[in-house]
């Protein structure tokens, strides 16, 4: 398989078990409607297909993983319903379509990013009856670190409270770190340790994830100036909006394309030691110029 056959492949098997997560779950059904509404918008899937490419990269079977998979992938997209919300970033638009609370209300879309949290540790607690324990809880630790306010929740906490303040780029740099790149590193992770791999390989896919979440959040801010709003399926202009400090106010659009194209080459440099990286480097260099 290429690798675009190979991202297909993977994508598909993503959103096959996403649209079962909830599949037969009847009582309230409404709440999993409001759930099931983002969460099978579409999306990149970048933080599933991590999990279970790092999964077979440390030679395991990505299958094992695909729980793990889509676990990152709803904790995800509960972040975004709840970026959306007007108390946060007050967006109307995501995935290409309204966002969760524009159709149906806040209390709904706040209820719907709990449930999708808390669906996300059922569905790896699930995946983890088939696994050696000793994995099973380093992949949930991972996850639920990640995720938390040493994670995702605090890396959101210094976004919404740098709004309208000048912040330096180390504060920046820190912010990105945990509300984008550790749910990335994470998934990345979480892929390692489903397969067993050892510290060192960890350690690699961890630094990759790294490399490559911050290169993400940077083009992410470059897209919220330069990017179309129908291909993006948000709007931009929404830093600005938010008087965000980001990559893009601290350094200007043309050193945030060198910067991405160097972390991402650092990322890639990070797999040098494993002989099929092939995959997850390609990720990485096609994430570069992305335009959605
Ligand atoms: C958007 O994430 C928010 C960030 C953390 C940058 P993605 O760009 O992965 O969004 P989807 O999942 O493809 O919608
Ligand atoms: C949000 O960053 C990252 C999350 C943890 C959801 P942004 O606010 O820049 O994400 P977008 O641009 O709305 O997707
Ligand atoms: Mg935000
Ligand atoms: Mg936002
Ligand atoms: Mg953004």
């Amino acid at each position: 398989m290429n690798f675009q056959e190979q991202l297909k492949a993977d994508k598909d098997l993503v959103e096959e078990a996403l649209k079962n997560a909830f599949r037969g779950r009847t009582p309230h059904a409404d709440i999993y409607d409001a759930m099931n509404y983002s969460l099978l918008a579409g999306g990149k899937r970048v933080r599933p297909i991590l999990t279970l490419e790092t999964c077979r990269l440390c030679g395991g079977d990505p299958i094992q993983a695909l729980p793990f998979a889509c676990a990152a992938e709803m904790i995800h997209t509960y972040s975004l319903i709840h970026d959306d919300l007007p108390c946060m970033d007050d967006d109307e638009l995501r995935r290409g379509r309204p966002t969760n609370h524009m159709v149906y209300g806040e209390a709904t879309a706040v209820l719907a990013g709990d449930g999708l949290l808390t669906a996300a540790f059922e569905l790896a607690l699930e995946g983890s009856r088939d696994l050696d324990p000793k994995w099973a809880l380093a992949a949930l630790d991972c996850l639920a670190h990640a995720s938390g306010a040493a994670g995702m929740v605090g890396g959101q906490a210094l976004d919404m409270a740098g709004e309208g303040h000048a912040l330096t780029l180390p504060d920046v740099e820190e912010l990105q770190r945990l509300k984008t790149g550790a749910l990335i590193a994470a998934a990345a992770e979480m892929g390692c340790i489903v397969a067993g791999g050892g510290e060192e390989q960890r350690q690699a896919v961890r630094l990759y994830a790294e490399k490559l979440g911050l290169a993400f959040q940077i083009r992410d801010d470059v897209l919220d100036v330069t990017g179309d709003s129908a291909e993006l399926g948000k709007p931009t202009g929404s830093d600005a909006k938010g008087e965000k400090t980001t990559f893009v106010t601290l350094k200007g659009l043309e050193e945030c394309a060198r910067l991405v194209e160097k972390l991402t080459a650092e990322a890639a440099e990070a797999l040098s030691g494993f002989d099929q990286a092939d995959f997850l480097i390609q990720l990485a260099y096609q994430l570069v110029g992305r335009t959605s």
